[in-house]
C-alpha cells in the first residue's frame, strides 16, 4: 500500500494518543485550579458540620468549619468560593428577612470568610431569597400566590448592599427573575460598591438535578420554579437572557446546569466576550457519586472526565463541590 499523507496509511491519528506524555502534550483542554470556584454551604446554629445525605462528601458547615474550608480552598489555589447561608428555621418568612438582614447568616459568613481568606479568594454570595422564605421560593409572592417580579427586585437590591457590606466580591443573582442584573448593579452603585462585580445566572434551567441542593439549603419549597427558571427544551432563549444580562451590567455570566447543557454552554461562550462558567449542580455531583459508591463507575475519572467536557464546552470557569479536592490533584500532578 503507497503512503497516502492526506489519509490513511499515512494519516494514523492513534500517533498522537501513543503515551501519557504525548496525550497531556496534544490535550486542547486544560483544567486549572484557579478556575474552580466552590459552592458552599454555611448553616445558621450547629456546633457541628452536617453531612448531607444526598450528596455524600459535602456538609452544612458551622462558622468555624466555613472557615477552615476555605482556608483549605486558598491552599488548594482554588478560583473563588461561592456562599449559601441556611438560616434558623423559625427565622424564615414569607419576604425572606434573614437574607437582607445585617446578622443573618449569610452576611455574617461572608464577613467570617473575608475575615479568614482577605482577598486570597473571590468571595461570591448567592443573591436569592430561597434559602430564606418560608416559601421556598425565590421570591416575594402576590395575593395569589405567584411570585412577583418586580417586588422581588426591591428585595435583591436590599440583599446586594447587605452582601456587599458584609464583604462580598462578586454576587450570584440566581432567582432568574427579569431585570435582576440591573437592579443589583444599581443598587451597588448607588451605595458606592461600583468594585463588587456581578456573576449572573444567565441560563437557568428548572430542572430536577436541583433535588439534592434542596436538602443542602433545607428548602422549604413546594411546586417547582417553572415560572421563572427556563424550560429545558428552549436554547434561543438563553441567548435571549444573555443578551439581556449583558445590556443590564452582568461582568460575568453563567450556564446552570452544566453536563445536560453543555450546547448551551458553548453557544454563550461564542456569543460573549465576558467571562463564562457553568455550575456543576448538586444532582450532577449526586449522580457521579452514587454510581462511584455502588462501584459502577470510576469516581476519580468520572470526575474529571465530568470537568474537562464543561472546560471544553466552553467555561472558563466551573462552579463544583469538587473544587478543592480536584485542585489537590491537579496540584499533585494528576
Ligand atoms: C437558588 C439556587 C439553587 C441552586 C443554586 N442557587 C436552587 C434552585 O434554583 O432551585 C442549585 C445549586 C445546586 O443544585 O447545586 N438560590
Amino acid at each position: 500500500m503507497t503512503a497516502r499523507y492526506g489519509g490513511f496509511p499515512g494519516a494514523r491519528p492513534r500517533r498522537l494518543r501513543t503515551t501519557p506524555a504525548m496525550r497531556r502534550m496534544v490535550a486542547e483542554t486544560r483544567l486549572h485550579p484557579a478556575e474552580l470556584i466552590l459552592p458552599a454551604f454555611v448553616r445558621e446554629g450547629v456546633s457541628e458540620p452536617v453531612p448531607l445525605a444526598s450528596m455524600p462528601g459535602v456538609v452544612q458547615h458551622t462558622r468555624e468549619t466555613l472557615r477552615k474550608a476555605a482556608a483549605e480552598a486558598v491552599e488548594a489555589g482554588i478560583g473563588g468560593i461561592m456562599l449559601f447561608g441556611v438560616p434558623e428555621e423559625a427565622k424564615k418568612d414569607a419576604v425572606g428577612t434573614p437574607g437582607t438582614d445585617p446578622d443573618g447568616i449569610l452576611q455574617v459568613a461572608i464577613r467570617d470568610v473575608r475575615a479568614e481568606v482577605g482577598d486570597d479568594l473571590v468571595i461570591m454570595s448567592d443573591l436569592c431569597l430561597d434559602e430564606h422564605t418560608d416559601h421556598g421560593h425565590c421570591g416575594v409572592l402576590d395575593a395569589e400566590g405567584r411570585v412577583d417580579n418586580d417586588a422581588t427586585l426591591e428585595r435583591y437590591a436590599e440583599m446586594a448592599r447587605v452582601q456587599a457590606d458584609a464583604g462580598v466580591h462578586t454576587v450570584g443573582p440566581s432567582g432568574m427573575m427579569d431585570g435582576q442584573v440591573g437592579v443589583v448593579r444599581e443598587a451597588l452603585d448607588g451605595a458606592g460598591y461600583q468594585d463588587v462585580s456581578i456573576l449572573a445566572y444567565t441560563a437557568k434551567y428548572a430542572s430536577a438535578f436541583y433535588g439534592p441542593f434542596r436538602e443542602a439549603v433545607g428548602s422549604s419549597l413546594k411546586g417547582d420554579r417553572k415560572t421563572y427558571q427556563q424550560d429545558t427544551p428552549n436554547a434561543r432563549e438563553a441567548l435571549r437572557e444573555l443578551e439581556l444580562d449583558l445590556a443590564e451590567g452582568a461582568d460575568m455570566v453563567m450556564v446552570k446546569p452544566a453536563l445536560p447543557y453543555l450546547d448551551i454552554l458553548r453557544r454563550i461562550a461564542d456569543a460573549v466576550d465576558v467571562p463564562v462558567a457553568a455550575y456543576q449542580i448538586s444532582g450532577e455531583y449526586a449522580m457521579v457519586e452514587a454510581a462511584a459508591a455502588n462501584g459502577w463507575i470510576d469516581r476519580d475519572r468520572a470526575i474529571t472526565e465530568t470537568l474537562t467536557s464543561v472546560r471544553r464546552a466552553g467555561a472558563g470557569m466551573i462552579l463544583t463541590y469538587w473544587a478543592t479536592e480536584a485542585a489537590q490533584r491537579l496540584n499533585r500532578g494528576e
